[in-house]
């Protein structure tokens, strides 16, 4: 069983010792069930230093009085036991208290963090920014591994580290997707059998919109197509479907450039993201990912 620590206290021990041996040690954050694409974060945490920790933990001060924090999967015992077998993870952090009761300190990113989901979540990336930079300051990882599933967080965490000048080098993982294209998140648990197949449609519009854009359709044209599709197949609620600069996230109304195309919608009463690089290649170049799911 991987060796798991819930105290402050037991954790220092046992960083302070991989330290004192010169250690490069590696962190993975997550909220716990764990899936496929957490465990590819950690093996490419393994793959970039000597120790990994991965902490779970789910972070209150990420989600507001009407979201999921109650019912949340919690899955410690099969988390412990994927992390057995995965046989990469050094250390688990749960701590049982992450917060003391006056805690009063909320960091307040901008910039990044301001647009998609900043503005329809207003307390998250403050949430998220505080619970890491605690993280990093418990563990003092030399390196932090998250997961370009979450594009717009990943940014906001690389701000962080950059303008708060913290010193651990932030690794993107790459997304993982079921075999019908749906990227793996701990919400997919909440779908129905029949949300989870339409579920698979955003990865298949996301992709149709790219290779729109590379085609030389209009921005608009083709979020709008887009739309059109998600609606057709009974996905109405789409809180955003946006081209963005990579970097700073500000919106595109031309297709000149690489971009990002993010997406946040609600399958039933799921509240999905996913989101894909868009390279700025020209028109025919589509890659196989995408005439594989187009045939289906
Ligand atoms: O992506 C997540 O699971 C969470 O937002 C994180 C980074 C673990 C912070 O609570």
């Amino acid at each position: 069983m991987t060796k798991y620590v819930n105290s402050l206290a037991d954790l220092k021990t046992q960083i302070s010792g991989w330290q004192r041996n010169g250690n490069k040690i590696g962190l993975v954050p997550t909220m716990g069930s764990l899936h496929e694409g957490h465990l590819s974060l950690i093996s490419l945490a393994h793959e970039n230093c000597d120790k990994v920790v991965t902490s779970i933990y789910v972070n209150p001060q990420q989600f507001s009085q009407t979201e999921d924090f109650d019912s949340y999967p919690r899955t410690l015992n099969k988390d412990l036991e994927k992390l057995s077998e995965l046989r990469v993870c050094d250390l688990v952090f749960n701590p049982t208290q992450m917060y003391h009761e006056s805690h009063a300190t909320i960091i307040a990113p901008t910039g990044v963090a301001e647009p998609l989901e900043g503005q329809i979540r207003p307390h998250f990336f403050g949430g998220v920014a505080t619970i890491i930079l605690k993280l990093f300051n418990q563990i003092q990882p030399d390196i932090a591994i998250f997961g370009e599933k979450d594009y717009q967080q990943l940014l906001v965490i690389k701000q962080l580290t950059r303008d708060l000048d913290l010193p651990v080098q932030i690794i993107a993982g790459q997304t993982f997707r079921e075999t019908d294209g749906l990227a793996m998140s701990s919400r997919n648990s909440y779908l129905s059998d029949s949300e989870r197949k339409l579920a698979a449609n955003i990865y298949r519009v996301m992709q149709i919109t790219a290779e729109n854009l590379q085609s030389g359709i209009e921005v608009s044209k083709a979020i709008q197509n887009a739309v059109n599709k998600l609606a057709r197949v009974g996905i109405n609620k789409i809180d955003y479907f946006s081209l963005r600069d990579p970097i700073t996230l500000e919106p595109l109304s031309t297709f000149k450039k690489d971009a990002r195309l993010l997406v946040a919608l609600y399958v039933g009463a799921t509240r999905l993201i996913d989101n894909i690089a868009v390279s700025f290649v020209q028109s025919g170049a589509i890659n196989s990912e995408y005439n594989q799911l187009r045939e289906t």
